[in-house]
């Protein structure tokens, strides 16, 4: 059994929650590589709804080693808001493992997440606001705590006074702020992360050895991304992104091993796009069309609530996403969502709205000021009218379903292995031909 890395193939929110969950059945470990609570996955099991924020999505397994790798940055008051709930649902969460490396979201850094977004007013990036940013920020600048730091008094505050000091300059706006000014305090702060580092220790390990010897008893490791191909900080729509690298190759990195522990690389796209916060969107929809969408697929933000910006599925973006991250298999999800449309739009291709340039683009642009002008050119495909929520295999689902599925393959050349029809767990239906591009046994998942 291999290492499977499953990755957003598009703006994030692309139901990888659904597919680890699934994959979970077989896995020996499921690692959480990057990102923070900015990301919300979401598992419907036996119609009750999870949603996720820093917990592996492969914890409703009892026991399973579910590890926040050292790639991810930590809120410990959200980590263990997340940790009681479980608890409280009788959940047992003693395979959560966490990554003494993995740094924490200190409250300066939600504080400047907050300031950094006013700062910019209309030119605002529409973050989550949870201070994924700043933290990784002061990753890159040697002045994060990590999670280790909890443990240890002295040291902890040391580093909090080094990394405070030039946080006092930038928040001069909040220092009497009744919401932040208690939260900016040095012995509060120690106190507090004292107090979390108490409760999470039992979860504090070395999580990188534990991924390597799963992997090298030859056992499924299943890498869980968190955003997305197109949020990502090197490849994605700049400086519209997040602050880390939903990539593949982020899930070495952010886990502690290395390349060629990596078999399978897994996309998550849905049958359509989507994009919550600003930023170039080519294919997004302003009229009833992308209405439409958003109520049929209850397009809202699992962290913030706001409403998802919707358009056509865009294979420009898809192909870029496939490249980059070397994907080996896609799964698509809420094709039941389309269920009803006409005709189905896919962009396999951009048009600059520039007037004097009109070009056109086979590729994803990788300059920024073309990309905010593109727009689709689009291949129209038949709809279908049945309900395919109840579809269990692929033959079950209409011919013109299986046909836009297929399309979508063709045109991203990658193998579609699975299609989500629903939100629950058991929605899915696997392409017959799935065994061929993956380790992974649906028929064992199946019993
Ligand atoms: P993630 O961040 O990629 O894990 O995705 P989210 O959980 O934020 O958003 C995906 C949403 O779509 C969740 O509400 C899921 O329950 C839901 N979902 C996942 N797969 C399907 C599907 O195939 N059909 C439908 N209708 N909903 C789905
Ligand atoms: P999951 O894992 C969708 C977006 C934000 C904003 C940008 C930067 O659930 O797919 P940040 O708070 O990360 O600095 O915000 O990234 N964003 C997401 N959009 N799904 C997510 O996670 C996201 N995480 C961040 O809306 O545009
Ligand atoms: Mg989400």
């Amino acid at each position: 059994m291999p290492g499977i890395v499953i990755v957003g193939a598009q703006w994030g929110d692309e139901g990888k929650g659904k597919v680890v969950d699934l994959l979970a059945a077989q896995a020996d470990a499921i690692v959480r590589f990057q990102g923070g609570n900015n990301a919300g996955h979401t598992i419907v099991r036996d119609g009750e709804t999870w949603k996720f924020h820093l917990i592996p999505s492969g914890i409703l397994y009892p026991g399973l080693n579910c590890i926040i790798g050292n790639g991810v940055v930590v809120d410990p008051s959200v980590l263990q808001t997340e940790i009681d709930g479980l608890r409280r649902n009788g959940v047992d969460v003693s395979g959560l493992k966490i990554s003494a490396n993995a740094h924490i979201i200190m409250p300066y850094h939600i504080a400047l997440d907050h300031s950094g977004e006013a700062k910019l007013g209309k030119l605002e990036i529409g973050t989550t606001k949870r201070g994924i940013g700043p933290c990784y920020a002061d990753k890159a600048a040697r002045l994060g705590i990590r999670v280790q730091d909890m443990l240890d008094e002295k040291i902890l505050k040391k580093k909090i006074m080094a990394a405070l000091v030039p946080k006092q300059l930038m928040l001069r706006p909040f220092e009497r702020d009744p919401e932040w000014a208690p939260k900016l305090d040095l012995q509060q702060m120690t106190e507090d992360l004292l107090a979390y580092g108490h409760r999470l220790e039992q979860h504090i390990a070395d999580t990188g050895t534990i991924a390597w010897n799963s992997l090298q008893d030859g056992k499924l490791v299943v890498f869980e991304g968190a955003q997305a191909a197109l949020l990502d900080i090197d490849h994605g729509t700049y400086p519209f992104v997040t602050s880390s690298n939903p990539t593949a190759g982020a899930a070495c990195t952010g886990s502690g091993i290395g390349p060629r522990a990596i078999d399978e690389v897994w996309g998550i796209a849905k049958a359509y796009c989507t994009r919550v916060g600003a930023g170039p969107f080519p294919t997004e929809l302003h009229d009833d069309t992308g209405t439409r969408m958003r109520d049929a697929g209850h397009e809202y933000g699992t962290t913030t609530g706001r409403p998802r910006r919707c358009g056509w599925f865009d294979a420009v973006g898809l192909r870029y996403a496939a490249r980059i991250n070397t994907m080996s298999a896609l799964a698509i999800t809420k094709l039941d969502v389309l269920t009803g449309f006409d005709s189905i739009k896919v962009a396999t291709r951009y048009r600059s709205t520039d007037e004097i340039d009109g070009a056109t683009f086979d590729t994803f642009p990788y300059h920024q000021t073309v990309l905010h002008h593109a727009i689709g050119e689009y291949e129209e495909l038949p709809g279908w009218s049945e309900d395919i929520t109840e579809c269990r295999s692929w033959s079950d689902l209409p011919q013109t379903a299986r046909d836009y599925l297929d399309y979508i393959a063709d045109v991203s050349g990658v193998p579609v292995v699975l299609a989500g029809v629903g939100p629950g767990r058991e929605q899915i239906v696997w392409n017959n031909s799935a065994a061929e591009h993956t380790a992974f046994s649906p028929a064992a998942a199946a019993d």
